[in-house]
């Protein structure tokens, strides 16, 4: 297994819920020293660490997180749905998250998932403006990169913080040629395309450009290292906890 960049995604999932501080509270033991997390905000504007729209499948709640108040998600388990040892865990807020890294100096990929509902604009400045205090206030020893499926939720942190290095998130299906386009507008230099479909040619024309280029999500050894052959700086994966003895040769 070639040394190269892993980054857990959604933290260790197979082993603990998803985006919550029990599975990352794991990665140290692991090896494992990039995080990938997602950032929502309630209605009553509390940013947290959750990965869908919705509270139904990762929590024990239902709805639209921007259609829920923080002292109802707080009374959810984010962990029950995964197993009964779990169920005290909740949806963290970004002040945990926050706080987390700092302890354990673990880099991060932050993704800002795009807001939904009557009031997304609203929320979404209030998400990209929290954000922004969050990182002040994050150990400058961490390594941060910022990415996001809506350019949008990109721009708009970057008129607060200009500074922070920028990703671009392409699903395949919407992985047009206009791919450049979109990363000049935004002005990023680090492009997180889609596994399935990705081909040699693609990836060489992203390296072509000078992007650094971070792909999810995969869970098997031998595309990873294909990915890693063809230049790739990255691979986003569910089971980092075993690329990590991989690379450490403890398996
Ligand atoms: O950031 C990589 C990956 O997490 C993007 O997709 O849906 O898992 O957030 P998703
Ligand atoms: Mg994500």
């Amino acid at each position: 297994m070639t040394e190269k960049r892993i980054i857990a995604h959604r933290g260790l999932p197979t082993l603990a819920p998803e985006n919550t501080l029990a599975n990352f509270e794991l990665m140290p033991q692991y090896n494992v020293n990039w995080l990938e997390t997602d950032l929502g905000i309630t209605k009553d504007e509390q940013v947290v660490v959750l990965h869908d729209d919705y509270l139904d499948r990762t929590t024990n709640g239902s709805g639209a997180l921007t259609a829920t108040n923080f002292k109802n998600l707080e009374t959810y388990s984010a962990g029950s749905w995964f197993a009964k040892s779990f169920a005290h865990a909740k949806v963290p807020t970004l002040d945990q998250l926050v706080q987390f890294l700092n302890r354990t100096k673990i880099n991060v990929n932050i993704e800002l998932k795009a807001v939904i509902g009557p009031n997304a604009n609203a929320l979404a400045d209030r998400l990209v403006a929290q954000f922004a205090l969050a990182i002040d206030a994050l150990d400058p020893g961490i390594d941060l990169i910022v990415s996001s499926f809506n350019p949008i939720m990109l721009l708009k942190l970057k008129r607060l913080r200009p500074n922070v290095k920028f990703a671009v998130l392409f699903e395949n299906h919407t992985f047009y040629e206009d791919w450049t386009l979109i990363m000049q507008a935004v002005g990023a230099k680090i492009i997180h395309p889609q596994n399935e479909g990705l081909t040699k040619a693609t990836v060489q024309a992203m390296k072509a450009y000078g992007y650094e280029v971070n792909v999810w999500t995969v869970d098997r050894i031998d595309r990873a290292n294909e990915l890693f052959n063809w230049g790739v700086d990255s691979i986003f994966t569910n089971i980092a906890d075993q690329f990590s003895a991989i690379q450490s040769g403890a398996k």
